[in-house]
């Protein structure tokens, strides 16, 4: 059964010139995209998007760095989506927490600059689709 994700790579995944090896270990892995799409991030969207850490003390960072730069946005399918691309993502922390042969493990150095984002359930995944690709 088919389940959708939303990734992104964040303003210093494109600013590295990762988005091709995003891509690549999407697919590699044997994910597909639905949808895939460069575009600047308006406050709004960042906002929705990262509601849940509204008050928290790096939420403006956040918001800050989300929309300083150009994102790739996806929608990426298939089974277990959702965990599959955040095992490709490893943990949030690129230091303590996420693997060497991740994303973050190999790119990565501090939590804020994780280089990408993937939804955290299936429910978050349907609610950050809607935001990001309404026509979806
Ligand atoms: P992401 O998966 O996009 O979801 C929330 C983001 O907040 C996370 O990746 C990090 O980029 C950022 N984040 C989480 N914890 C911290 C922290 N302690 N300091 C700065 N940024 C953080």
């Amino acid at each position: 059964m088919n389940e959708r994700t939303l990734v992104l790579v964040k303003p210093d995944g494109v600013g590295k010139g990762l988005v091709g090896e995003v891509i690549s270990r999407i697919e590699k892995k044997g994910l597909s995209l639905a949808a895939l799409e460069l575009r600047s991030v308006s406050r709004s969207v960042a906002e929705e998007h990262y509601a849940e850490h509204q008050g928290k003390p790096f939420y403006e960072d956040l918001l800050e760095f989300i929309t300083s730069g150009p994102v790739v946005a996806a929608i990426v399918e298939g089974p277990r989506a959702v965990a599959a691309f955040r095992q490709i993502a490893g943990g949030t922390d690129p230091v303590d927490k996420a693997a060497p042969g991740t994303l973050r493990g190999d790119y990565g150095l501090e939590v804020q600059y994780n280089l990408v984002h993937g939804s955290d359930s299936v429910e978050s995944a349907e609610r950050e689709i809607k935001l990001w690709f309404p026509d979806y």
